[in-house]
């Protein structure tokens, strides 16, 4: 199973998302790999914000890492499950898509959790170390219960 986690920039919370479901890869012994990307170009190359890197360090994950990357369409055909981060980011992987195959790929993260509510992951990129912790909180939520489901 191969796990892809996609924001905007790939500096905030893909890398988040990646860091944290790959703590639960480890911890469920699932047989699956994660990496994660951004929709825009902005960050190629670049390592996680340091307030993402400085929120997972609390909770045991290093991402410090990561280098930030952009979505491709190749990626349709390297993963099983792509998992956008807001409603923006979900629409534009879609659009890149080349068959129906390709888009039931795709998933909104909250959907694991938020059944009927709101299911984006706000962008702490323009607010502080607290912003970055509500989207720990949300992504740790979602992707413990990813773990548990493909543990099934
Ligand atoms: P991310 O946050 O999508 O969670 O990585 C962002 C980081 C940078 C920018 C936007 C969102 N930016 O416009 O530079």
């Amino acid at each position: 199973m191969n796990i892809l986690m996609v924001c905007l920039g790939n500096i905030c919370r893909s890398p988040m998302a990646e860091g944290v479901m790959r703590h639960k890869i480890k911890e469920y012994d699932l047989n699956a790999n994660v990496d994660s990307c951004g929709t825009a170009d902005y960050h190629i190359s670049q390592s996680p914000d340091k307030r993402g890197i400085q929120t997972l360090l609390k909770y045991g994950i290093d991402i410090s890492q990561h280098r930030g990357q952009q979505f491709k369409v190749a990626d349709f055909d390297t993963f099983d499950l792509i998992f956008a981060m807001d409603t923006k980011n979900y629409s534009d992987i879609v659009a890149k898509a080349r068959s129906q195959e390709d888009i039931k790929k795709v998933k909104l993260l909250l959907d694991e959790t938020h059944h009927d509510l709101q299911k984006i992951v706000p962008d702490p990129y323009y607010g502080s170390l607290v912003d970055f912790e509500e989207t720990y909180l949300l992504i740790d939520n979602a992707c413990e219960q990813l773990a548990k489901r493909l543990s099934l």
